[in-house]
Parts: C-alpha cells; structure tokens; sequence
C-alpha cells in the first residue's frame, strides 16, 4: 500500500476563519477528513503534519525518506520564499506534488513564484480542498505507474 506524506504549512491551521473569502470555509480537519476519504478510494495511506515552522517541515521531509513514498504539500506562504524547503524535496527526491487552495497565480505577483514547482511532479492550485484531493489522485496515480 502506498504511503503518502501530507504537509500543510504556515497559517495553514488557521482555515475555516482565515480569510474566507480567499480560502473558503473548511478546516484542516475538514481536509484531512477528504484526503482519508481519498485515500480508502485509492488504496493509499496518509500521514499528516501542519507546522508553522520551516525547520519542522525540513526535518518531517527529511524523516518521510524509507518511510513514505510520496509527498502531497501545501507549503502556504513558503512556497514563495523557501529554498530550504525546496532543497530538502530535491534532496530526499521523493516524488512530490505542490496544492494550493487559492488561484496563486490570480493573486498578488509575490505569489506567483514558487520555489518548489520546478523539484515537484507537478501543481494543483485554485480548487479549495479539492486541489488536495486531486492532488493526492494524481500523486498516487504517478506512483503507481513508475512502479
Ligand atoms: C496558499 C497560497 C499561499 O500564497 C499562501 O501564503 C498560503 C496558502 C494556498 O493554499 O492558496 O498560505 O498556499
């Protein structure tokens, strides 16, 4: 069964009353709650971590080598600003797909750059908690064809 490492980033355990109008109203635990959904569906197992902290997130990187075989990641406001986090996927080289609840590339222009698209499979950016689910379909799917 494939093991899938779910991180979400800074400000991250703060949805469902932060700025609603950008990121809609369902919680982290809505979220996981869709991904264990997901994951049953796809046969797959997650694990889930959210920190506010960079150097917690490098090291649960770090510590997903021989553990999982992917990870699904919301890097929040660290995507735009992060080269650790980048070098920490690029380093464990475990395949990796980026989400992002909002549309980053309608927003503001710092957030139109991101760090860790160009180590990761691919993005999914713009669909609410559905950018999750389609990214752990789309992780899982990968995955399953490399091996
Ligand atoms: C976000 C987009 C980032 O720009 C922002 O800093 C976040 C959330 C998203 O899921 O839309 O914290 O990653």
């Amino acid at each position: 069964m494939l093991n899938i490492l779910v991180l979400h980033g800074p400000n991250l355990n703060l949805l469902g009353r932060r700025e609603p109008g950008v990121y809609g109203l369902a919680t982290l635990d809505d979220i996981t709650a869709l991904l264990e959904r997901e994951a049953q569906t796809l046969e797959a197992k997650i694990e889930t971590l959210q920190s506010n902290h960079e150097g917690v997130l490098i090291d649960a990187i770090h510590d997903a080598l021989g553990k999982h075989d992917g990870i699904l990641i919301n890097p929040g406001a660290y995507t735009h600003t992060s080269v650790a986090i980048r070098d920490a996927i690029a380093g464990v080289n475990l395949p990796t797909v980026e989400v992002h609840l909002s549309n980053i590339h309608r927003r503001e222009p710092f957030r139109h750059h991101s760090y860790i698209a160009p180590v990761a499979v691919g993005q999914i950016s713009g669909f609410g908690p559905d950018s999750y689910r389609l990214g752990l379909y789309a992780l899982v799917n990968y995955l399953k064809q490399k091996s």
